[in-house]
């Protein structure tokens, strides 16, 4: 049994404010112990929200210097293409706080995708501390998809999940757009992750990861699982609404 701690929020702001406290908090504490923290960021709508109340409210309680940016995938299109996650994200968020380029580890999606897989992966291997001879990665935050994805591993590519490789190349099932993801091991070698899911269409899918069903075997958020604690499901009431309330 995976286990889950699973949060339900009226709405996806305030599960975004809810997400953006935590992350504030955990990066005071690394400051505290005079660590940087480093962060691996999903695109998406949940997400998005999130960025804004950071650029919004943040820029001046959280000590950007101590943050090291990286993403867990990205669209292998240029960085100013509107489908780049690195593009949504210097947008909403990095061209509005203080953090040091050199803090910014974007994945180049105008490259080839598959030496930038190789790249990324000595960046992270370079940048990220190691546990486990794997990259630790102090939070990542992820999205899930209708299709019970996360990052961009796809229901047909289980293989990230167990790959050796730090980072790897996918397609997207429909639109066949080559995607650079960080691998399930190295997600699951994280200190903490948090997976950020609103909306009615996603309410299926958790409710199948959950409680287990069987057709969760087919979804790969099913199988974040991170040794070092239980993941954090930050729901909104919409995506919760076929899971029973007596978890
Ligand atoms: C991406 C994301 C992807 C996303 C999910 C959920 O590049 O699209 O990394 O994994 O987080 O598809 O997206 P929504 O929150 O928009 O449903």
């Amino acid at each position: 049994m995976t286990k889950r701690i699973i949060k339900v929020f009226q709405t996806p702001r305030e599960l975004a404010e809810s997400c953006a406290s935590e992350i504030a908090d955990r990066i005071t504490q690394s400051g505290d112990k005079n660590s940087v923290f480093s962060i691996a960021l999903s695109g998406g709508s949940t997400p998005k929200i999130l960025f804004g109340i950071l650029a919004d409210q943040y820029n001046e309680k959280i000590n950007w210097n101590l943050v090291q940016l990286f993403w867990v995938d990205e669209r292998c299109v240029p960085p100013v293409d509107p489908e780049s996650n690195y593009g949504m994200t210097r947008t909403i968020l990095l061209d509005k706080i203080a953090i040091p380029l050199k803090n910014v580890h974007r994945i180049r999606g105008e490259d080839n995708p598959f030496e930038e897989a190789k790249r990324y992966s000595n960046e992270i291997r370079g940048s990220v501390k190691i546990k486990n001879s794997l990259p630790a990665f102090d939070l990542m935050i992820l999205g899930v998809g209708d299709d019970g994805h996360t990052a961009s591993v796809f229901p047909y590519n289980h293989e990230l999940l167990t790959s050796d490789k730090i980072c790897d190349v996918s397609a997207h099932p429909v639109s066949n757009q080559n995607r650079i993801t960080i691998t399930g091991k190295v997600i699951n070698n994280s200190d903490s992750v948090f997976l950020l899911v609103t909306g009615q269409n996603k309410a299926p899918v958790i409710e199948a990861i959950v409680h287990e069903k069987a057709e969760a075997a087919k979804f790969p958020a099913s199988y974040i699982d991170p040794a070092a604690g239980p993941g954090i499901w930050m729901l909104d009431k919409a995506a919760a609404e076929l899971i029973k309330s007596d978890l």
